[in-house]
């Protein structure tokens, strides 16, 4: 992913707790893009985000910013599982931002910043929810870079 040893020391430090439960880990078993499971590709825009942050000194806050990227999509479900309804499949894009949301408020209690990290992720597919703070503007740019990457650059 390209951290330095400190700074993979600090990425693990902050993300333990997340990585220990045993919901995040469900991620490893859902598929995001092509061979990439969910938790890889959380990993990798967390990693991402965080390379941007120190890259253009940013200044972001490193938990909100790890904790919002890890669990950006946390909806728990397998989206290209066909036996879902129809609508979930279309909506998928629309919707997993607020599933996932509510996933981490219940299970973590995550605060408004990274709330606001997971609804935004999308945008602008989601127009009204609008990254505002730096780590959720942050975490929308990494998105889009680590989805590129693993499906046209299969990085
Ligand atoms: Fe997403
Ligand atoms: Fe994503």
């Amino acid at each position: 992913m390209g951290l330095n040893q400190k700074q993979q020391e600090e990425f693990n430090r902050i993300l333990k707790e997340y990585l220990d439960h045993p919901d995040v880990r469900k991620m490893k078993d859902y598929c995001a893009h092509g061979k990439i499971s969910v938790l890889e590709h959380s990993l990798n825009v967390a990693g991402t985000a965080y390379l941007l942050d120190q890259r253009f000194h940013v200044g972001s806050n490193k938990k909100d910013l790890l904790v919002g990227a890890l669990l950006h999509d946390f909806y728990l479900y397998d989206w290209h599982d066909a036996r879902l309804s129809i609508n979930i499949f279309q909506m998928h894009g629309y919707t997993h931002p607020g599933k996932a949301c509510e996933n981490a408020v219940k299970i973590f209690g995550v605060n408004e910043i990274q709330q606001e990290v997971i609804r935004c992720h999308m945008w602008p597919l989601t127009l009204r929810s609008v990254p505002r703070h730096r780590e959720a503007i942050l975490v929308c740019i990494a998105d889009k870079i680590c989805a590129l990457k693993e499906t046209v650059f299969r990085w």
